[in-house]
């Protein structure tokens, strides 16, 4: 059967709030999104991803749905997004919307009806339960963002569980009506043609109905570097009733033509997991992780690892890759000094283009953004304020997109939501256009690389070797055989004599066959 085209694909995330604005508001929303389509499709990635757009309180920035059928007028409207997927589909992108399954808002209607009555048809449609005779919470679960995962509910008289903020109460998707109705939110949006969906948290799906305890976490004095904290190993993760919800969620797309569905499978040991909601034909096309998103620095030894999860083994699933997101701090402000930023950001993307998996690019990786410190005053992020240190906000990696070197960024207001922060304005989309030197530049090349190579699309593993600071990569398809070299260290890395002969396709920062200085990558058609 013909490979599907989502098979391979690289995939660029938008976070539609900080985006483009096209209505002077200073917020991103998806009219601006549509008219900044043609710089992602000159990228040569084959789809977007949107994070959610959908009504909400915007306690977490969308990620809580108040209505999963209507687009927040702050982003604009369900015409917006229809005009959103005509201009991608006309420009060959793919459209993959983000779902959000695992919780609502609590302004939600059916949160309103749940709480309300204990009796009401929706009485279980949330995870409602009595405190232990105590009095305190019903289990140990603690939110990823800090503090217990239950709160009272005066009105009804019991604590509910929401595994973020508080007014993310967690759905109970056991109950098969719940089910039905997200898949009805699914077949919603399929009506409306796009073309797959990435799901949010769905490692989070389900939750232990006994409430057990969670063991306690690891004594650990690791320093919490970012706002989520997995330590406490959760007995939900894993449960049966997630599968058999995803060969439900499998079911409806195949009912469409070609449609491509991605989990977010959050946690430091969540492989189990995404090869159980990836595996075989009745579950999900692709899932990723976080191995990348908050490692503090890129070794061979983290990529080999990550690639040897995904086995090419009857059974096993398609990874995904990203290395930023929304979410965690930008990887130029993790994984590199800041002198070595630039040969760095050349690095990672021809990294990214060679890995055995799809490869997702988060908004402004193509420029080299930053991670910016925002000032207190301008914080948005809710946990933020609520819950940690200002560094762990994570607003920095959610700064407007730079298109002009001028106030404001060509963002559409002269004062976005948030600031641009001068040297990622220093690096906006205008600058870089047209200088065939620049990481804009290198990061279309190399897409395009990816794209003309089978065994970079969909090729094997054949060789995952690290030397030290080297890492060796060797990918097949058929007749096309691919070997990279990759030097994630500062200093200068050697290879074997005959190592890298073949045509070379492509050198870094200086590559030769020979040697690899700091941050130097080669790619070699053998
Ligand atoms: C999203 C976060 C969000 C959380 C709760 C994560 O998967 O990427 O932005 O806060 O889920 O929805
Ligand atoms: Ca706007």
């Amino acid at each position: 059967s013909e490979t599907p085209w989502w098979k391979g694909a690289a995939i660029y995330q938008i976070y539609p709030r900080s985006f483009m604005d096209s209505n002077g508001d200073g917020i991103g929303d998806l009219p601006g999104i549509t008219s900044r389509l043609d710089h992602v499709a000159r990228l040569g990635v084959d789809a977007i991803w949107v994070s959610p757009f959908f009504a909400s309180p915007m306690k977490d920035f969308g990620y809580d749905v108040s209505d999963y059928r209507a687009v927040d007028p702050i982003f604009g409207t369900l015409a917006d997004f229809d005009a959103l997927v005509a201009r991608a589909h006309e420009l060959g992108l793919k459209v993959l919307i983000d779902q959000v399954y695992s919780h609502t808002s609590d302004q939600h209607e059916w949160f309103a009806e749940s709480r309300a009555d204990r009796t009401g048809p929706k009485n279980d449609w949330y995870v409602w339960a009595d405190p232990k005779p105590d009095g305190s919470p019903p289990s140990n679960w603690q939110s990823v963002f800090g503090g217990p995962a239950w709160t009272w509910d005066a009105r009804r008289r019991q604590y509910y569980l929401h595994n973020f903020l508080s007014c993310q109460p967690q759905l109970n998707l056991h109950n098969p009506a719940v089910q039905d109705a997200v898949l009805d939110v699914m077949r919603f949006w399929l009506d409306r043609g796009v073309d797959g969906f990435r799901i949010d948290a769905l490692n989070f799906a389900m939750h232990d109905p006994a409430f057990t305890d969670n063991p306690p976490a690891p004594a650990t004095d690791r320093p919490r570097t970012r706002p989520f904290d997995f330590q406490l190993k959760r007995h939900n993760q894993s449960h049966p009733d997630i599968p058999r919800f995803i060969e439900r969620i499998r079911a409806l797309t195949d009912e469409y033509e070609a449609v491509f569905t991605v989990a977010e499978v959050g946690g430091d040991e969540a492989h189990a997991e995404m090869k159980a909601f990836t595996a075989g034909e009745t579950h999900l096309n692709s899932a990723y992780g976080f191995n990348f998103l908050y490692a503090e620095r890129l070794t061979p030894g983290l990529v080999c690892a990550a690639l040897a999860e995904w086995p090419d083994e009857e059974g096993v699933g398609w990874p995904s890759w990203a290395f930023e997101n929304h979410d965690a701090p930008r990887a130029l402000s993790r994984w590199v000094e800041e002198g070595d930023r630039e040969a760095f950001a050349r690095l990672k993307v021809a990294l990214l283009a060679c890995l055995r998996g799809n490869a997702i690019l988060y908004q402004g990786e193509e420029l080299g953004l930053l991670q910016v410190e925002i000032p207190f005053e301008q914080l948005h992020d809710p946990e933020a304020i609520a819950n940690w240190p200002l560094t762990l906000s994570r607003d920095g990696a959610r700064t407007p997109m730079p298109w002009e070197e001028v106030a404001g960024g060509g963002f559409g207001h002269e004062a976005p939501w948030l600031p641009h922060g001068e040297e990622n304005l220093a690096r906006a989309a205008a600058v870089q256009e047209g200088d065939p030197h620049s990481l804009l530049a290198h990061t279309r090349a190399l897409l395009a690389l990816r794209k003309a190579h089978p065994a970079l699309l969909y090729g094997r593993v054949t060789r995952c070797e690290t030397r030290g600071d080297l890492l060796v990569l060797g990918r097949r398809h058929g007749e096309d055989c691919i070997r990279t070299f990759f030097n994630l260290g500062a200093g200068e890395a050697l290879l074997g004599a005959d190592e890298a002969q073949g045509t070379v396709l492509t050198a870094v920062n200086g590559a030769t066959t020979d040697t690899l200085p700091p941050y130097a990558a080669l790619v070699v058609q053998i």
